[in-house]
């Protein structure tokens, strides 16, 4: 591995092979997180990273264009095909840019839009006051039921009527159940507004088909093709065609400049490995072992938030233990399990300390662990938890988390 790089720069090389072998080491429980095919990290550090082109097939504006276009039209003829789309903008660098093209393909600054509380599962481009979000377009907020701790609904709709938005956006990156894209899309439609589904972290499920699909109910989807898609670094978007012309010219020129070829293809490689039954298996278990491990974790004492999983995340309350967030997390990662802390629904901690943790279990599926290997999670963070400061638990702790790591 990387043996050019060895010889001309040792110095980073040691960097890139000690966190290799930190993520060989440790059982990487981190919701958004996953191990990509080889084909992903050939691509993505192929020589299609030499090429400048803008623009889209057809409509390019640099030369030696040809072979880039076969490409680009085969990305997005997969993602249109994965996920039944009408149209595909494969372009987008992250997930946060796929939600600012979309917002710049339909909104102008201070446009009315809600969004799912920050605190309460959304995401940072969903309206927060530091990210350009929340600066440029005047977001309100909605959340959940404090007693169900699922999406108000209700309120949602109260909400919307009031307020009157020119968007309704919904999707999560710490929700641990189904959300009901049908319903929001019919209060975005009673009250004109438009609909986007930020579908980032169940994306994978969604194309396995074992996560209600988005795509039927909005006007607009965007994606990572990372988290549960376990393929590259990047996002997407997905339009109904009638917002098709405008949804590129906000990628391009709009937002972005030229396109990251390597990243493009690993895109498309993305799109052609989620069609496979071997990953829809993989997907299918991955919610099993959330589940399972949630399971275990409620009968070692631990409070699942909304009391279980649809999906390949937990949202475990450690009030009942006695801990917060961020004295579980670093004890985890001490002793070699990657998780991170995490508001909880109505948390009375601030951000940097919570009540929660979110754990994931997508990365470790792909590396073939199972309801066995879950149980001893299970056991490994019980473990930890009751025995925060016991240095010498810890380190026989570390060993386990290390021996179960390396079978796997
Ligand atoms: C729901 C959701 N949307 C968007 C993003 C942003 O993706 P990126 O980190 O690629 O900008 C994330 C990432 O965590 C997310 O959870």
């Amino acid at each position: 591995m990387l043996e050019t790089l060895k010889n001309s720069d040792s110095k980073l090389y040691d960097i890139v092979i000690e966190e290799y072998n930190r993520q060989q080491n440790s059982l990487e429980m981190i919701a958004s997180e996953s191990f990509v095919p080889r084909e992903i990290l050939e691509l993505q550090g192929s020589i299609l990273t030499n090429k400048t082109m803008e623009g889209f097939p057809g409509r390019r504006y640099h030369s030696g264009y040809e072979v880039i276009d076969k490409m680009e039209t085969l990305a997005i003829e997969r993602a249109k095909e994965l996920f039944g789309a009408q149209h595909a903008n494969i372009q987008p660098h992250s997930g946060s840019q796929a939600n600012q093209c979309v917002y710049a393909s339909i909104l102008n600054p201070q446009n009315k839009v809600m969004g799912l509380r920050l605190d309460q599962g959304g995401h940072l481009t969903h309206g927060s006051k530091v990210n350009f979000s929340g600066k440029i377009y005047n977001f309100m907020s909605y959340g959940l039921n404090k007693e169900t701790e699922l999406i108000d609904y209700e309120e949602l709709e109260k909400l919307a009527k009031e307020f009157m938005p020119k968007l309704i956006v919904t999707g999560a990156s710490s929700y641990p159940r189904f959300i009901d894209y049908e319903r929001i899309g019919y209060i975005a439609k009673s009250v004109n507004a438009y609909f986007l589904v930020d579908m980032a972290h169940v994306a994978g499920l969604v194309a396995a088909g074992i996560h209600p699909s988005p795509v039927p109910h909005a006007d607009f989807v965007t994606s990572t093709t990372t988290k549960t898609l376990a393929g590259a670094r990047g996002g997407f978007v997905l339009c109904k065609e009638e917002f098709a012309k405008s949804l590129d010219k906000a990628v391009f020129p709009g937002v972005q400049g030229s396109c990251h070829l390597h990243t493009m293809a690993a895109k498309a490689f993305t799109f052609k490995n989620a069609m496979t039954n071997e990953f829809k298996k993989t997907m299918k278990q991955v919610v099993k072992n959330s589940k399972h491990l949630g399971k275990q974790l409620s009968n070692k004492g631990f409070r699942l938030v909304t009391g279980g999983t649809d999906n390949h995340l937990l949202l475990v309350d450690l009030r009942p233990k006695g801990l917060t967030g961020a004295d579980l997390d670093n004890a985890l990662s001490s002793v070699g399990i990657t998780v991170n802390k995490n508001m909880i629904p109505y948390d009375p901690q601030k951000p940097m300390i919570t009540s929660g943790i979110r754990i994931g279990t997508t990365a470790m599926t792909i590396k073939g662990m199972k309801e066995a290997q879950m149980d001893q999670i299970a056991d490994l963070i019980n473990k930890v938890a009751d025995n925060i400061n016991n240095k010498e638990m810890l380190e026989q702790v570390k060993i386990q988390v290390q021996s179960l790591a390396m079978d796997n």
